[in-house]
């Protein structure tokens, strides 16, 4: 029974899906890491050799990517963001990396990202300079589209610092051609939705999911648990906006992961994962993967809640129940009647919560088996009416996976 109803469900899914940017990648969120949020523009590589913006970091990260798990579970991108070129392009006009930096050339660290069996990303601007006042892309989006292509980078995101917001929908298209025009496969991340907020302009996201495989939509993520909530809030708020437009090679960008930086504690760095993946979120983390302690790195490294998070629907979950302190956010999976919950406890003291599974979209009438995927823990057998309760964390969360009972 339950065999039949997922075919019939599956195969109408088939049928009505919406795709986004048509280059067939980021059918799932993309999943890797970038320098930005725990690196910044660091580039006194004399003084400061291991955590500048130099080769050796992106290739330290590969490293720590391949050998400590974090490659098999699905993280795949390492991406260069801000500060990594001369302020000068060169004689043909095309952009150069700082060769102190970058001795080897960005086409050699491509290669070697590659050796490993990961992909490389790197960060440019539409406007005149990027946010950190490296050479903007305006007036040179063909050459360096191509340039990028011909080093073999497989991931471009382009802010919009210094530039005319107004003419973001028109030029970020052109970019999307011109890297379609490459050959080359590129994952397209852009943050025009982002400037134009800032700006009180309404996103036209059909066009920007037309245009971008992810977007950023909000303020940059800081290392805090206040800079995650505010974003959580964000995403609460415009919920059926950014949901209709979350589907397979099209995505929402809450900004990086900072699990495992300073400041999130455990239970915080859980909530922060168990939120990026009901969200349907790129997982890029910013963190220092040489040095992460083993509890943060089990945090990212928690296959089960990668699982929701790649759920093939692509689907964004939303904010479904609001009680004092606690949350819950739903997302109906692929698989017919499979459901992830994730309960958001903002207060300083652990709550119990009740609800009944009917309540929050369960409606299969033989029940659940349920599991709390955060501490993989069996919950077993729920039945959709009755009350389901659970406790959540103070400033944390508790998440499940439920899926009907035969
Ligand atoms: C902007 C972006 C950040 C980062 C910096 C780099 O603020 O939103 O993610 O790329 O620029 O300068």
């Amino acid at each position: 029974m339950v065999k039949m109803l997922r075919c019939i469900v599956v195969l109408t899914a088939l049928v009505v899906s919406a795709h986004g940017l048509d280059n067939g990648l980021a059918l799932t969120p993309p999943m890797g890491w970038m320098s930005w949020e725990r690196f910044r523009c660091n580039i006194d590589c004399k003084n400061q050799p291991n955590d500048c913006i130099g080769e050796k970091l992106f290739m330290d990260m590969a490293d720590r990517m391949v050998e400590d798990g974090f490659k098999d579970a699905g993280y795949e991108y390492v991406n260069i963001d801000d500060c990594w070129d001369l302020k000068e392009r060169d004689s043909a006009g095309k952009l150069q990396a700082d060769p102190d930096r970058f001795p080897s050339g960005i086409k050699k660290l491509a290669d070697y990202v590659h050796s490993r069996g990961l992909k490389l990303g790197i960060y440019n601007d539409f406007g005149t300079k990027t946010c950190g006042g490296y050479p903007g892309s305006l007036g040179h989006l063909e050459v360096d589209a191509k340039t990028f292509a011909e080093w073999g980078v497989d991931m471009l995101k382009m802010d919009g610092c210094y530039a005319d917001v107004k003419t973001m929908p028109q030029g970020y298209s052109n970019m999307t051609k011109a890297l379609n025009a490459t050959g080359r496969p590129i994952l397209f991340s852009c943050s025009w939705p982002d400037y134009e907020r800032a700006s009180k302009i309404q996103p036209d996201y059909k066009l920007i999911a037309k245009n971008c495989n992810i977007w950023r939509n909000y303020i940059d993520i800081q290392d805090s648990w206040d800079s995650v909530l505010k974003i959580i809030d964000y995403y609460a708020q415009e919920q059926d906006t950014l949901a209709a437009v979350s589907a397979p090679g099209s995505f929402n960008d809450p900004d990086m992961l900072i699990i495992g930086d300073f400041s999130l504690s455990v239970e915080q760095a859980k909530a922060q994962m168990a939120m990026w993946s009901i969200l349907a979120a790129p997982m890029l983390m910013s963190n220092d993967l040489r040095t992460i302690s083993p509890e943060f790195r089990e945090i990212l490294l928690n296959k089960e809640v990668i699982k929701i998070n790649q759920d093939p629907s692509g689907k964004m979950g939303k904010r479904v129940m609001q009680d004092g302190d606690v949350e819950v956010w739903t997302k109906s999976l692929d698989l017919w009647e499979e459901h992830a919950v994730t309960y958001l406890n903002r207060g300083d003291s652990n709550q119990r919560v009740s609800l009944q599974l009917k309540n929050i979209g369960f409606d299969y009438i033989l029940g659940y088996e349920v599991r709390d995927i955060l501490n993989h823990i069996e919950i077993g057998h729920r039945e959709r009416e009755g009350n389901f309760t659970v406790t959540v964390p103070a400033k944390g969360a508790y998440m499940i996976y439920a899926y009907p009972s035969e």
